[in-house]
């Protein structure tokens, strides 16, 4: 009770709504949690059987429920599986109470019009269900489930639980669901994948969203440490488009393509789909197609279009400090950041040099842009302007490590692609040196900047994204 009165006060100015799972409350005092809450109140006890706490009998439930009602609570939740004579008899007792009747799944059902039947009972007043999605594409279940009930004009919420049906917790709105579910600020999640009400309400605006607001969103897996939900809803904020971005980890792209991606405007595509994406879209830029590379699609009528804004972002980077035409640049590394790079300093007119520990890998990534490849052990002997980390050397956690240590670099530029730490090891021994540095940061602003005027119309200032992510 303690803990439930502390998370009440914690919430209070986000919520409009309160939720008590009173079956994870140690002897739950109802009265006092309404009297605190200030608010209209959900009174749940959840059973064993749907996931919950709940152990006691039937008669008791009846009993704990119907104290709820005469205590004033505006809602119950009942679970369809006690009955329709459970049911009844509550609500032939029950005073202004409303009844929530909801259903909670381990994974995803068929028949989504058999699940809405079952709940589309005459004395409910809310239609809930909850399952636990595994896939991105499972999150279209609660979509479908919420569509039904809009053309009955039912009220209902429709909720994948898990990392895998975030977006479901966060579109409700633009589906037409009635309510959505956050946990309390600093407060423990009473279901797997809820979100904290702050950032339900500041980041996603949650409760603003509408049936016109289009949907973006990352796309990869995992995607614990992908910032772009802190940079692109405040962007579409302060730019007023009608707008959120989401995150969708994706096992299976074929999947996502077909279910999901209807839905979308644009979304960004993180590892390891960088790649896999290519063969599902229905035009790429050139840059995409150079590279091989896309990190952001963009809807063009029934197709999606591929660009790549990774290799852009860090030349104009390097060109912040200095143009690369007719300079020398040596990159590190021969993965999908190298080709990257390679290919838009190449094109601005560098004389591009790759070296990688896998001396095949830097031959077969030069051949094809028609670059130089050096042997890795030749490093040292290579005269050139800029060097370019693009493997993933000094990148956290292992950030006491550098891809070279040995190399003179005073009046180098030096650019490294990581950007977390922002102060690689590299970089460090580069500034102590006596070269010029750029941090990987300065290309996530850039590249992500240049997504934003896909997604917007119009490029932000990097002040504002610097802003935003301080
Ligand atoms: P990305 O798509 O981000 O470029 P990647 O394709 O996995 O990622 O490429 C990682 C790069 O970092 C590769 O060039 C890799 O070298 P190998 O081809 O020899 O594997 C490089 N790399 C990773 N660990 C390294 C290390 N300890 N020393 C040197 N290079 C390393």
């Amino acid at each position: 009770m303690r803990e439930s009165l502390k998370q009440i006060k914690s919430s209070f100015p986000h919520a409009d709504l309160f939720e008590f799972r009173c079956d994870l409350i140690r002897k739950p005092d109802v009265s006092s949690l309404m009297r605190a809450a200030k608010r209209p109140c959900i009174i749940t006890y959840r059973t064993v059987q749907e996931g919950g706490k709940y152990s006691g009998s039937r008669d008791e439930l009846l009993a704990h429920l119907l104290t709820a009602s005469f205590l004033g609570a505006h809602y119950v939740d009942i679970e369809r599986r006690l009955g329709l004579r459970f049911l009844h008899e509550f609500v032939r007792r029950r005073g202004d109470t409303r009844v929530i009747l909801s259903r909670h799944m381990c994974g995803v059902p068929r028949d989504v019009n058999r699940v809405y039947k079952d709940l589309d009972v005459a004395e409910a007043d809310v239609l809930k269900v909850a399952y636990r999605a595994t896939g991105a594409s499972d999150i279209m279940f609660a979509k479908e489930f919420l569509s039904l009930a809009k053309k009955r004009k039912r009220r209902a919420m429709g909720i994948a639980m898990g990392e895998y049906g975030e977006a479901t917790r966060v579109l409700y709105r633009i589906w037409g669901g009635w309510a959505t579910f956050a946990s309390s600020n600093g407060g423990i999640e009473s279901a797997e994948g809820q979100l904290p009400v702050r950032t339900m309400k500041n980041i996603f605006r949650a409760d603003t969203l509408n049936a016109s607001t289009r949907i973006f969103g990352v796309t990869g897996n995992p995607l614990s440490q992908s910032k772009g939900i802190f940079l692109h809803n405040p962007l579409f904020r302060q730019s007023k488009t009608n707008a959120v971005y989401c995150r969708f980890p994706v096992k299976d792209v074929r999947k996502f393509m077909k279910k999901v991606a209807p839905q979308l405007s644009g979304w960004s595509v993180t590892i390891p789909h960088k790649e896999t994406i290519i063969q599902y879209l229905s035009s790429l830029d050139r840059t995409a197609k150079e590279i091989g590379a896309v990190n952001t699609v963009i809807r063009r009528g029934k197709g999606f279009r591929g660009t790549n804004t990774d290799a852009p972002g860090a030349l104009d980077a390097i060109e912040q400090v200095r143009r690369v035409k007719g300079k020398t640049m040596l990159i590190l590394g021969a993965g999908g950041a190298a080709r990257a790079i390679a290919f838009e300093a190449n094109k601005r007119g560098a004389r591009v040099l790759v070296a990688n520990r896998t001396e095949r890998k830097a031959q077969s990534l030069a051949r094809g842009l028609k670059l130089s490849a050096i042997p890795w052990k030749d490093i040292r002997n290579v005269q050139f302007d800029f060097l370019v980390n693009a493997t993933s050397v000094g990148m956290a956690p292992k950030t006491n490590a550098a891809p070279i240590t040995t190399i003179p670099l005073r009046g180098k530029i030096v650019f490294d692609a990581v950007y977390n730490p922002r102060d690689t090891m590299l970089l460090r021994q580069a500034k102590r040196s006596g070269a010029r540095v750029i941090s990987g940061m300065e290309m996530y602003i850039n590249q992500a900047a240049l997504q934003s005027k896909y997604y917007i119309g119009k490029l932000p200032s990097k002040a504002t994204i610097r802003r935003i992510l301080e």
